[in-house]
């Protein structure tokens, strides 16, 4: 393994920074303390600091040399509303909050690259460090970009990493294309016309047609797409009736989520689930209304990029630490809106076995300190390979 010397000796400091990191946790776009704490960091190793983009956010600017060449690095800062269940000295202040997901340490290694590239400015070109609030429900990246991200700081590509319980300290997977799925959610209204449940033939039941809906909609992925792609629709919600058991009611409500890698398969399940909900409806003689609404997108890497971090991962890890092959999670991430704007990669870093069951979002979960430098030391090594001089 190839960590960087001096990120290595500094290890102590970067495991006191996550810690404190840790030990105060924020949730969406309230990433005060933490942006304060970013920010100071930067500034003390002399680097231009911005900030207010989506409130919360920071981003630092370290230019060198003439190149105009710039890449974008970007951690996430918010915590989850879970109650830690740990109890080491850095566990949670606040009760119901939490770093779950391991967010503490994505900003502390991207700080820990800050550091070191401000102390050996050996590339020639722009490194844009973004510190994004709200990734875990509001889309923070997104707010970033609506309020001008990359026409304040421009890039020609951007990066990011994420931990990953179950791949071992020490590898990193890749994947060329799609890493995580998209997240839409759904809502079907079924008007009909409600009456008595004696005389069900004067009313239009919007109950049946629902029943009948739930089933049709389960062709979707099974006869409307490629066998190849992956796609999952999932409802989870059907509302009807009220306390009476002598009613047919007026209305009916379902709703639901899906989950794809490629927005085209997305287009085509919005689409076939209009078509099955306009056929359906008519065959019961009720209306139909279908909500379709676009959550984080699918999370799609360049391939160029992903082999740019390839080749650099395999030189800091060795080439079999670097999966190339794992499956993609149907998990979300809204790193997705960066990537739809530039081209870029979003990798793995192994966060260890997870034994007990320690994946993100568990009330017991904790980043591995012990990765902290080995982070640190890829995003190095990438800005080195990247605005190589
Ligand atoms: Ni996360």
């Amino acid at each position: 393994m190839n960590v960087l010397p001096e990120i290595f000796t500094k290890r102590d400091e970067l495991v006191a920074l996550r810690h404190d990191l840790h030990a105060h946790p924020e949730l969406a776009f309230q990433e005060q303390r933490t942006s304060d704490r970013v920010a100071a960091f930067l500034a003390a190793q002399g680097i231009a600091v911005h900030r207010g983009l989506a409130g919360t956010g920071v981003v630092g600017v370290l230019k060198c040399g003439d190149s105009p060449r710039a890449i974008g690095l970007r951690a996430d800062m918010d915590a989850l509303p879970v109650r830690e269940q740990n109890l080491f000295p850095h566990r949670s202040k606040h009760d119901g909050r939490m770093h779950a997901c391991g967010h503490d340490g994505h900003t502390a290694m991207l700080l820990g690259a800050a550091q070191y590239l401000a102390a050996h400015p050996d590339f020639d070109g722009t490194v844009v460090f973004i510190f994004q609030p709200a990734e875990e429900s509001d889309g923070g990246a997104r707010v970033m970009i609506e309020q001008g991200l990359f026409q304040l700081y421009p890039v020609d590509a951007v990066f990011g990493m994420h931990n990953w319980p179950g791949l071992p300290a020490g590898q990193f997977a890749v994947h060329s294309g799609p890493v995580m799925a998209c997240a839409d959610q759904f809502d079907i209204l079924l008007r009909g016309h409600g009456a008595h449940a004696a005389m069900p033939h004067q009313g239009r039941d919007p109950l049946l047609a629902g029943a009948a809906l739930v089933q049709a909609l389960q062709s979707v992925v099974s006869r409307r797409l490629d066998p190849l792609d992956s796609a999952v629709l999932s409802i989870t919600q059907f509302f009807a009736g009220g306390e009476a058991y002598n009613i047919i009611p007026a209305e009916a409500r379902i709703g639901g989520t899906v989950r794809t890698f490629k927005p085209e398969v997305e287009d085509a399940i919005e689409a076939a689930m209009e078509h099955i909900c306009a056929g359906v409806a008519a065959a019961h003689g009720v209306q139909a209304t279908l909500d379709y609404r676009r959550g984080y997108p699918p999370t799609v890497n360049s391939q160029a990029e992903a082999a740019l971090c390839q080749d650099v991962l395999s030189d800091l890890v060795g080439a079999p630490n670097v999966l190339t092959d794992a499956a993609p999670s149907m998990g979300a991430e809204d790193f997705s809106y960066m990537l739809r704007e530039k081209p870029g990669c979003y990798v793995w870093i192994g966060n260890g076995l997870a034994e007990g069951g320690c994946m993100l979002h568990n009330p017991h979960y904790d980043f591995n300190d012990a990765i902290l430098p080995l982070g640190s030391s890829y995003w190095v090594r990438l800005v080195q390979k990247l605005l190589a001089n």
